[in-house]
């Protein structure tokens, strides 16, 4: 115990003087909001398979299907409220300043919601569609009047989710930013990410081997765990408290 208390004084210390810290999250940081997560028990891939919903196959044979799927999550992201973990990381970004980036997988708009300002959205947006035809980006109505799938203001044509699929590449500009602020960063915390989905999974890697002071914070062990120099085996709201809180570990 004593052991895993000097380790997080040691990781509080370095958060507080560091200038450069890189955040990395998953769907387990919005767990305490309700929202599942995708993989383990009551994750959403137990109940559907990726390839039937969040691929650009699935999507040319039955739109209608994969845009329900969508609706409903958005419908579930928007009814949700960011929570503690989510809060704590915009104070990390107020305290931080410039040096600071969060980069999340996360498509349901939380981090943004809580008032963390620089973020880098790697899978896109449950809140958005990109239209078919020119590519236009637009928000879409809330979700009680929303009826899918949605057409695109411009052109007319219909329109897709704003989220990357399985199979599909991130946008380019966003993974770079991510990246440079990982191989850049002197902390990187990396939160409820299986850390198995790549680009994203890699950027805890690439800030060890940059020499960046890597924490995780998960309930479970990941492929990034035998990396981390400190590894919170808890949720995020606890672990978050534990490394950014006011109370002393
Ligand atoms: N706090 C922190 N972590 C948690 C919590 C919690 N309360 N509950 C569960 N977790 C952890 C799980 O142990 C797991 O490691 O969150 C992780 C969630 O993993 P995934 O479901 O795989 O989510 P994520 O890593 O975000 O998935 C990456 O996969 O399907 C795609 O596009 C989707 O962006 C997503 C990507």
């Amino acid at each position: 115990m004593s052991g895993l208390r000097g380790q997080v004084d040691e990781a509080r210390g370095r958060l507080a003087q560091a200038r450069r810290v890189a955040v990395l999250t998953g769907a387990g940081i919005s767990a305490a909001s309700g929202l599942p997560t995708f993989r383990g028990p009551g994750g959403v891939w137990e109940e559907f398979r990726p390839e039937e919903l969040a691929t650009p196959v699935a999507y040319a044979r039955d739109p209608h299907r994969v845009w329900a799927w969508y609706a409903w999550r958005y419908r579930m992201a928007c009814e949700a409220s960011p929570n503690r973990a989510h809060e704590l990381l915009v104070a990390l970004e107020r305290a931080v300043g410039d040096g600071f980036l969060l980069v999340t997988q996360n498509v349901d708009g939380l981090h943004r919601r809580a008032g963390s300002q620089r973020v880098v959205e790697l899978h896109g947006t449950l809140h958005r569609a990109r239209c078919e035809a020119c590519g236009e980006r637009f928000a879409l109505p809330p979700p009680d009047r929303f009826v899918p799938p949605p057409h695109c203001p411009r052109c007319g044509s219909r329109a897709r989710p704003d989220v990357v699929w399985f199979g599909e590449l991130l946008p380019a500009a966003a993974y770079r930013v991510a990246h440079e602020a990982f191989q850049a960063a002197e902390v990187a915390l990396v939160v409820g990410t299986s850390a198995v989905v790549e680009p994203a999974a890699s950027l805890g890697r690439v800030a060890r081997r940059a020499g960046a002071y890597l924490v995780e914070v998960n309930p479970e062990a990941t492929p990034l765990t035998p990396l981390a120099h400190l590894s919170l085996r808890c949720g995020a709201v606890e672990g978050l408290e534990l490394l950014l809180g006011t109370q002393p570990s």
